[in-house]
């Protein structure tokens, strides 16, 4: 009998480009694995942090804690950043949501719990512990995994009607291509919202910062960056929040 969980899997499935697919899709760790035995790239501290077993077991309740308090927004709890992340994206029904860079899956699996019907949010990461953790933890009838890269996603134009990353543009190693990518599979009136660092305007304040996050490959970016990149793109409602040294950038594509 097929499971609710082995359903959602499956609406995710039928998301992925024919192109993409391989002959004999491997789902045999609970998620489809785009990327087959090739390990993630590890060029950076950072980069192998999110490739580390240990990592990715105390993601949630530690690292990614001790992460947001680094970054100086204590005054908003894991809970109320995924129901913001959940609010600007206007989450809700069948919707269609793609969560790039996911991780464990602490938002993909919040998404889901919001939805019904045929409503699937597909969380798309390249670290196999992390999507581990996600597949072991984070599943249910309206959420799924996907294992790839987010610089080429595997999803026709305008699949999605909502679009989130958090916490991972900073790392990636060509972060505006991402997001480029993300825009390409968001449909006309989906929502984007994304999560990533933030540097002050203050030249010593920003260059001290910068040197220390570059020495462990975390990149930090200024205010001004991603609405105008949402801009250019002819997104409107765009709004942003800073907390500490993160921003939050929410916008709709018309
Ligand atoms: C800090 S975690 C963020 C997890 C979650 N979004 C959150 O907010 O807690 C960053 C994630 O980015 C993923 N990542 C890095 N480069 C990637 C790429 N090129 N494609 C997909 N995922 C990538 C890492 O594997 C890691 O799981």
């Amino acid at each position: 009998m097929t499971s609710d969980i082995d359903t959602a899997l499956e609406r995710a499935i039928a998301l992925v480009r024919r192109s993409a697919m391989p002959e004999h899709p491997d789902t045999s760790r609970g998620y489809l694995d785009l990327l087959g035995g090739d390990d993630a790239p590890r060029p950076t501290v950072a980069q192998s942090a999110m490739n580390n077993r240990i990592v990715a077991a105390i993601y949630e309740r530690l690292w990614r804690p001790a992460g947001v308090a680094a970054m100086g927004f204590y005054g908003l709890s894991p809970a109320a950043e995924r129901q913001k992340a959940a609010d600007d994206l206007h989450l809700s029904g069948s919707q269609r949501v793609l969560d790039v860079a996911c991780g464990p899956g602490n938002f993909t699996s919040f998404f889901g719990s919001r939805l019904n019907g045929d409503g699937i949010a597909v969380g798309f990461d390249i670290s196999k512990p992390m999507l581990d953790m996600a597949a072991r933890e984070n599943r249910n009838a309206h959420a799924a995994y996907i294992r790839g890269d987010a610089r080429h996603l595997p999803f026709d134009d305008g699949t999605f009607h909502g679009v989130c990353c958090y916490a991972a543009l900073y790392l990636v190693p060509e972060p505006f291509t991402v997001v480029r990518e993300m825009l390409r599979v968001l449909a006309p009136g989906g929502r984007v919202t994304i999560m990533t660092s933030y540097t002050r305007e203050n030249l010593l304040v920003r260059e001290a910062i910068t040197m220390g996050a570059k020495s462990i490959g975390v990149r930090m970016f200024d205010r001004s960056t991603f609405p105008t990149m949402f801009a250019d793109a002819g997104l409107t409602d765009i709004h942003q929040q800073i907390h500490g040294i993160a921003q939050f950038v929410s916008a709709r594509k018309p």
